[in-house]
């Protein structure tokens, strides 16, 4: 990078000396963000249209946000699961009163909240005396990178070296409901979708494959889990993605943007289901801990509001029209979707890798998804200045190809 860089490359090497190689992140450090700008060791300003992979829902440093952070945190840090606190259960209020569920658990990230639904779900048959384990997951996708989370998950990458894996996990064709009838049986205690397969390349889920699942769950006693981690909390311009389509979870998973950047887990259920995680079944020690609670309470009074959630299908129409003009000027697009305020480019030659390189050098904080494609998850509270700065910035880094 640049000779005035000096201050990343420090910290870059010194992060070479002691982090674990299992990430690959770019030369430079932030140190400072405003809603969706950061700014980097060496003061360098870049437009955030990555969002943290869709977890900055409300941007960095949200004023409301920074005063309940501050307000909880000279209150109670933390109780231990012996004790309750007010504001896990004001969460899980605003939660179940705004969702199809009656029950929360809470934990501290996706594949937490994933490990949490499928443990519910074997124990809701089990607690029945019916002899189910299976689950069925479907082709590229992604749930997490825990052992349960690479075996459901589509990607053979992720499994390599790590076996055995967790047993009874069957792969079904995203879309494609008969591949599902020809795997599920008597002995399939769950299926887990993703509404939109977001590491795939934000792919969304066809309406009628969706009914036809949720009937086929029902028919066959088996709970169909919805893995919101990525698509909820406003991403696809409804609370939860499930609303979009008007059927319903028996169990549903956030993470990510539910806590605007702090780390938080939910799984959601049913009253039916919930008694399942009986007391000392499963627990985690900094599950619902007050202050991500009381920030994450916070996000979803301000992105449950109809009106918030309008303008997040408005600026994926603004970003869209912008895009697929730059997919005909420039020619490096071989193909866009979008999902709310998320969207994926497909590069037709170059490593997606190169291309994000290109965006940092000109200002731009974007993310991949694979090594093929571009992926938008910018702040669902987003200016439009800053959307049209951010892809001038974009415009550039294609122009250099
Ligand atoms: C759909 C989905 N599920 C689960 C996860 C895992 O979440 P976490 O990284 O918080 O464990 C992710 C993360 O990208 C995700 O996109």
């Amino acid at each position: 990078m640049k000779k005035n860089n000096n201050n990343n490359i420090k910290l870059k090497g010194t992060y070479e000396e002691v982090m674990m190689p299992n990430y690959a992140p770019a030369d430079f450090i932030p140190d400072r963000a405003l809603g969706s700008r950061v700014w980097d060791k060496n003061n360098k300003e870049y437009i955030d249209l990555g969002g943290g992979i869709a977890v900055n829902s409300l941007g960095h440093s949200h004023p409301i946000l920074i005063k309940e952070l501050n307000e909880q945190a000279n209150k109670l840090w933390h109780t231990s699961n012996y004790l309750a606190n007010e504001p896990a259960i004001n969460l899980a209020k605003k939660l179940t009163d705004l969702t199809f569920a009656e029950k929360v658990y809470f934990s501290n990230s996706g594949s937490e909240a994933n490990e949490a639904a499928i443990k519910i779900a074997r124990k809701f048959h089990h607690d029945r005396g019916e002899n189910r384990d299976e689950l069925i997951s479907f082709e590229n996708s992604f749930h997490g990178r825990s052992l349960l989370n690479i075996s459901l998950g589509g990607s053979e990458n992720h499994k390599i070296g790590f076996g055995p894996l967790v047993r009874g996990v069957k792969h079904a064709k995203y879309n494609d409901i008969s591949s599902v009838e020809s795997l599920i049986s008597n002995k399939t205690a769950a299926i887990i979708i993703e509404p939109v397969q977001g590491e795939a390349g934000v792919y969304e889920v066809d309406q009628a494959f969706l009914k036809s699942l949720r009937e086929l769950c029902d028919e066959n006693g088996t709970l169909l889990i919805m893995d919101e981690v990525q698509s909820g909390v406003g991403r696809m311009g409804y609370l939860f993605g499930y609303m979009k389509y008007d059927i319903e979870p028996d169990i549903l998973t956030s993470a990510k943007g539910l806590g605007g950047g702090m780390p938080i887990g939910a799984t959601l259920t049913k009253n039916n289901i919930a008694p399942s995680l009986s007391t000392g079944t499963h627990g985690s020690t900094f599950g619902g801990n007050p202050i991500a609670c009381a920030v994450s309470d916070k996000v979803i009074q301000i992105v449950s509001d109809p009106t918030f959630l309008n303008e997040v299908k408005q600026k994926e129409k603004l970003m869209m029209s912008a895009l697929s003009d730059m997919a005909t000027n420039t020619k490096v697009f071989s193909g866009i979707r979008s999902s709310g305020l998320w969207i994926c480019c497909d590069i037709k030659e170059l490593d997606a890798f190169e291309l994000l390189d290109r965006c940092y050098e000109n200002g731009l904080i974007l993310v991949t998804a694979g090594n093929k494609a571009l992926r938008f998850a910018p702040a669902l509270n987003i200016s439009e200045d800053d959307i049209s700065e951010g892809l001038e910035n974009l415009t550039k880094a294609l122009n250099q190809i």
